[in-house]
């Protein structure tokens, strides 16, 4: 018989080192491991132990799926016999009961068609809690094993039920929940998951910025523009169609997440930034985030009042990042970065323009005096050194499969893969 697989998702938490020990324990009774870390986790024990005591690739970060060519996150989630959540903290918990599928961990949990046995470790208040009784109750309706937690002392002093299982009881448990595994019922009339390398993103990476930014001015204030995130959203869905792996990092837009596309929300320009260059390396940028130029210098931690004397308060602004010029000054600047405008006169003259400024190698420019933003069509003018393509006004979603079909072309020349 096969060595059983073990997918082994780690949560955050000081029980998280205990995971090691789980993994020497289900390598030395041969079977094969292979772990995911949330960032929660990586705080606690690091990628490299686990790959080396897994003797396999550790994964963190949906995006990162450095070799997506061979294995996708679908793949992923359906090889191994068994995924086992250890520690599952109160969160984790809590986003596998309501469905969230945010990150790798909750991406694969919601994807798998395979058991999942989950041992929770978290403070004796929290697992006591009738919010995580009642994800647990769900969990366990849904056909989740869900282990009773250890009792005794915890790291942070208190005492009662919540500590993680002993990795010789998870150990046991999993021998159990293999013995015990129910056959996957397909699901009739899908593909199955074998690389779809027919479609013309397939194996790429392609990040996308989307929606306006919120800058906050007092905590129930704030800058914002009215870009609706349509036509972001738009490509983002195009790009995974056409097969690419997408991390689109979205402003505050009411947006549902296209199929298949990791989204990560934000609100300033400030995070938009950090998500951004935490998303890289890249084949392909796509910028279409109306990105505050400015935010409030100092925020108010208080609601600022108005105070009947007619003085107004001033407000001083700040310069936010330019995300697509660092992007572009960047050591992992992607073989190709696309920049968006919306002009209202003189479009393709101040594309022109922010192309040399900001360093890319695109800027798709959209006139945006007709219909402004948040419209369900656009006219673009794709603007490059090699001249301007300028397009019909078109459905959103038309334009982002025509932009795909030209991204995919682009790359195909710019950074060929390498293929089998
Ligand atoms: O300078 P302007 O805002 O017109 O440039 C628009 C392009 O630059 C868009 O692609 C937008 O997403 C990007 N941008 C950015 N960071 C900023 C401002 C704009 O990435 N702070």
């Amino acid at each position: 018989m096969a060595a059983p697989r073990i997918l082994l998702i780690i949560g955050g938490g000081i029980a998280a080192y205990k995971a090691i020990e789980l993994v020497r324990l289900l390598r030395k009774s041969g079977m094969v491991v292979r772990c995911v870390l949330t960032r929660a986790a990586e705080q606690f024990v690091t990628p490299l132990t686990l790959a080396a005591l897994s003797e396999n690739k550790v994964y963190t970060n949906l995006f990162d799926l450095k070799d997506e060519v061979e294995m996708g996150h679908i793949q992923l989630s359906r090889e191994a016999d068994l995924v086992v959540v250890a520690p599952a903290t109160a969160d984790l918990l809590a986003r596998m009961a309501a469905g969230i599928a945010d990150d790798l961990a909750t991406t694969l949990l919601l994807a798998t068609d395979k058991p999942v046995l989950a041992a929770p470790a978290m403070n004796v208040r929290m697992w006591l809690h009738p919010a995580t009784r009642r994800n647990v109750a769900t969990l366990r309706g849904d056909g989740v094993t869900v282990m009773e937690p250890d009792e005794g002392e915890m790291a942070c002093g208190e005492y009662g039920p919540g500590r993680l299982p002993e990795p010789a009881a998870i150990k046991a448990a999993i021998d159990d929940a293999l013995a015990h595994a129910p056959a996957p019922a397909p699901l009739t009339g899908q593909p199955d998951f074998a690389p779809a390398d027919h479609r013309p993103l397939f194996g790429r990476r392609i990040l996308i910025t989307a929606g306006p930014t919120h800058e906050p001015i007092d905590p129930v204030r704030y800058i914002a523009n009215r870009s609706s995130g349509k036509q972001g959203f738009a490509i983002a869905a195009a790009a995974a169609e056409a097969g690419a792996e997408v991390l689109l990092v979205a402003g505050p837009v009411p947006l549902p997440t296209p199929p298949g596309v990791i989204r990560i929300d934000v609100e300033t320009a400030r995070e938009m930034a950090v998500e951004v260059e935490q998303g890289l390396p890249v084949d392909a940028a796509i910028m279409v985030a109306a990105v505050a130029d400015w935010r409030a210098a100092d925020t108010a931690s208080q609601k600022i009042k108005k105070d009947g004397s007619g003085a107004v308060p001033p407000l001083a602004l700040a310069e936010n990042p330019d995300i697509l010029a660092s992007v572009a000054k960047s050591a992992q600047r992607p073989p190709l970065l696309i920049g968006f405008a919306a002009e209202t006169n003189d479009v393709i003259a101040h594309a022109e323009a922010k192309l040399a400024r900001k360093g890319c190698d695109w800027i798709v420019a959209n006139d945006v005096s007709a219909d402004p933003m948040g419209g369900e069509t656009n006219r673009l003018h794709i603007v490059s050194k090699a001249g301007v393509d300028s397009w019909d006004r078109l459905p959103k979603d038309a334009v982002a499969r025509k932009l795909m079909e030209k991204i995919a072309h682009e790359l195909e020349t710019r950074a060929p893969l390498e293929r089998d």
